[in-house]
């Protein structure tokens, strides 16, 4: 089962996918995680994303294709994956295609979670995430059970870099531009599913699965 959790930024994507990827033993396979771990240990590739991920823009699709189709290779993902933030444009979304033909595999479903800009930006000001694990929390939505330590992983929380005001507007626009036509994209392939992520964070769970239940043969 290949997956695909698509939705701006703050709409809940690694939330959700930590649950989903609980419940069906998949792995998770998301970008910007990816991103920040070449981040730490400071790579040539994490040199390179960190000068487009400061400013809220996306990483060349070159680099970002070559980098999950990496991933999706590994043999922890031969019986499918949860995907959260890739594709994020149509050559990505058309490169995703190629790389599940080539690994006899198909998209089962795309996920496409709704929230308003203004829920967006409430939840991103608040969100901490785990340096170590990169589980994310939120300071009034989603506390730790201990404030800046990690419950999974007893890893210390941080808030993000690009969670700042500024950075925070360019990845909304930057998602209105290059990433809302792949709604449509994914609709004519009859793949989309919108769920209603405007609700708690145990609602969108429950959503999504009755889709995904669905969704299977
Ligand atoms: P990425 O890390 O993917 O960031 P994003 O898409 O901006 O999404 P977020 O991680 O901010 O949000 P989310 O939907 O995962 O929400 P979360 O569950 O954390 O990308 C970062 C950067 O990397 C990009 O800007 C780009 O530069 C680069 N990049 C990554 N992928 C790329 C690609 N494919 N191509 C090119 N560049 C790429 O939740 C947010 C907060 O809300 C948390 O605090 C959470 O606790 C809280 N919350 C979640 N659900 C709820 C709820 N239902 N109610 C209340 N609070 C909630
Ligand atoms: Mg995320
Ligand atoms: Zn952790």
């Amino acid at each position: 089962m290949h997956l695909i959790l698509l939705g701006p930024p703050g709409s809940g994507k690694g939330t959700q996918a930590e649950r989903l990827c609980k419940q069906w033993a998949l792995p998770h396979v998301a970008s910007g995680d990816l991103f920040r771990d070449h981040l730490k240990r400071e790579t040539d590739l994490g040199k390179l994303a960190r000068s487009y991920m400061d400013i809220g823009q996306l990483v060349p699709d070159d680099v970002t294709i070559a980098m999950v189709k990496e991933r999706l290779s590994r043999s922890d993902c031969r019986g499918g994956a949860i995907l959260d933030g890739f594709p994020r444009t149509r050559a990505q979304a058309e490169a995703l295609d190629l790389i599940l033909q080539e690994l006899g595999q198909q998209l089962t479903g795309v996920l496409f979670m709704a929230v308003p800009d203004d829920v967006l930006i409430e939840r991103l000001s608040g969100r901490r995430i785990c340096l170590q694990c990169q589980a994310p929390y939120h300071v009034a939505f989603s506390p730790p059970r201990e404030t800046k330590t990690c419950d999974l992983c007893g890893g210390e929380l941080c808030q993000r870099d690009d969670d700042q005001p500024e950075t925070i507007k360019a990845r909304l626009d930057v998602y209105q531009q290059q990433t809302t036509p792949l709604i449509e994209f994914y609709q004519v392939a009859n793949l989309l599913h919108e769920v209603d992520a405007n609700m708690d964070i145990d609602q969108v769970t429950d959503a999504l699965l009755t889709i995904i239940h669905s969704l299977q043969p």
